[in-house]
């Protein structure tokens, strides 16, 4: 039974459901354009930011078949110096760790070489700048290295920024220009007249909106009173990351962002400035289990020590679980939904930290325009509707609780 409602309390133009970095961009951008905004999160600033490493590898983790999301993750990797001064002012001059530093992407073995060299293939085939470099270039660049990297890739566009110092900005950015902040989970959504209305809260309170943002990462499909065929398509993704400490005698241990894939398993090194060295990551479909277990830090640590072998020597400081929002097609959904009000900014996968900036001027432009700008059309939660057109007036509630 859902707690009582007490009638609604306070209205804004929009409420957006969800306080991480995907949230809190939209809600900042939104306010910037002059709308009344509302965040209901029960720790704002918190989910996957908290535990994701934060590489702007839009070159270094190019798939095949995600050409069309290549072209978005390009655009936001060309708008975060701008977003990160911005913010940096906006936050009251909080550094966001954006470093401009690079990744060498390298190869243990002849499987990792072939795979690194159809991976070149694929970023030229795209216009992309990367280099090949031989195994001596490679520790030539990284002395830390194993003696075995056979070759690598040089990448020096893809590049990192601190996700929790992004998060904690984006949190003070819109405090500071009046985005209303509730710490407390939705229940549910509120639909009056065939059209999202607002939501109501874990106490009962009822929160107006004109429009409602879902953007609670993995959970955003999780939200009660949703029609069945607004509901977010996402999914869980587990990743399990280590944060290690490099004394200051060790240093520059890492000068960039080195990964591998080592037996099929991505693992990666996000060195930052402040010492602290991020190692991720898994990739696991468990639903919402965010256990750090004791297989996941063993195969990590394995992986790590194999390319850079003196990670063993740095202070193990903290492990942690999170979930990244999957979609059907590992884009994220951006827009409109079939219900008139409510639209979708999830579905970012492993591109949360990357496509921040751009989130955030999307979802400024649909919520003050009603249409998606042409760079994110193809992103629109509709291309997962069924052919069979739906009407409003069937649209039926789901995951009511
Ligand atoms: N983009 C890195 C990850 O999802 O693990």
């Amino acid at each position: 039974m859902h707690p009582r409602t007490t009638g609604p309390r306070t209205t804004s133009d929009v409420l957006v459901v969800g306080g991480g970095i995907i949230g809190l961009v939209t809600a900042w951008r939104a306010t910037q354009r002059g709308l009344r905004v509302a965040v209901v999160d029960p720790e704002p600033g918190g989910g996957a930011a908290r535990v994701a490493a934060g590489m702007l590898a839009a070159v270094t983790e190019l798939h095949y078949g995600e050409e069309t999301l290549l072209g978005l993750n390009l655009l936001s990797a060309c708008r975060y110096p701008d977003f990160v001064a911005e913010l940096q002012e906006a936050a009251g001059g909080a550094d966001v760790g954006y470093r401009a530093c690079g990744t060498l992407a390298v190869a243990l073995d002849a499987d990792d070489r072939a795979h690194l060299r159809e991976l070149h293939a694929l970023q030229q085939r795209s216009g992309l700048e990367s280099e090949w470099l031989t195994g001596r270039e490679c520790r030539r660049l990284e002395p830390m290295l194993a003696p075995g990297v056979r070759g690598g890739l040089r990448v020096d566009g893809d590049h990192q920024v601190d996700p929790r110092r992004l998060a904690a900005a984006l949190v003070a950015a819109c405090e500071r220009s009046g985005v209303l902040v509730h710490r407390t989970g939705a229940e549910r959504l509120v639909v009056a007249g065939d059209r999202a209305a607002g939501v109501v809260l874990e106490d009962g309170t009822e929160l107006a909106a004109g429009q409602v943002v879902l953007a609670a990462g993995s959970l955003s499909g999780r939200l009660g009173g949703v029609p069945a065929e607004a509901v977010a398509p996402v999914r869980p993704v587990k990743g399990q990351v280590l944060r290690l400490s490099v004394p200051r005698a060790y240093a520059p241990f890492l000068s960039r962002t080195v990964r591998a894939v080592v037996r099929g398993s991505q693992v990666y090194l996000v060195p930052r400035e402040n010492g602290e060295l991020v190692v991720g990551a898994t990739s696991e479909e468990l639903g919402w289990d965010t256990t750090v277990t004791a297989g996941g830090v063993y195969e990590l640590l394995r992986d790590a020590h194999e390319l850079v072998p003196g990670i063993t020597e740095l202070p193990l400081t903290e492990t942690r679980a999170g979930l990244r929002p999957g979609s059907p097609d590992n884009a994220p959904l951006l827009g409109p939904t079939v219900l008139p009000g409510l639209h979708l900014a999830t579905g970012h996968y492993r591109n949360g930290v990357l496509l921040t900036p751009v989130t955030g001027d999307v979802m400024a432009t649909v919520l003050t325009t009603g249409e998606l700008p042409e760079e994110a059309r193809a992103f629109t939660p509709a291309r997962f509707r069924s052919p069979s057109p739906s009407t409003s007036s069937s649209l039926s509630p789901a995951g009511v609780s």
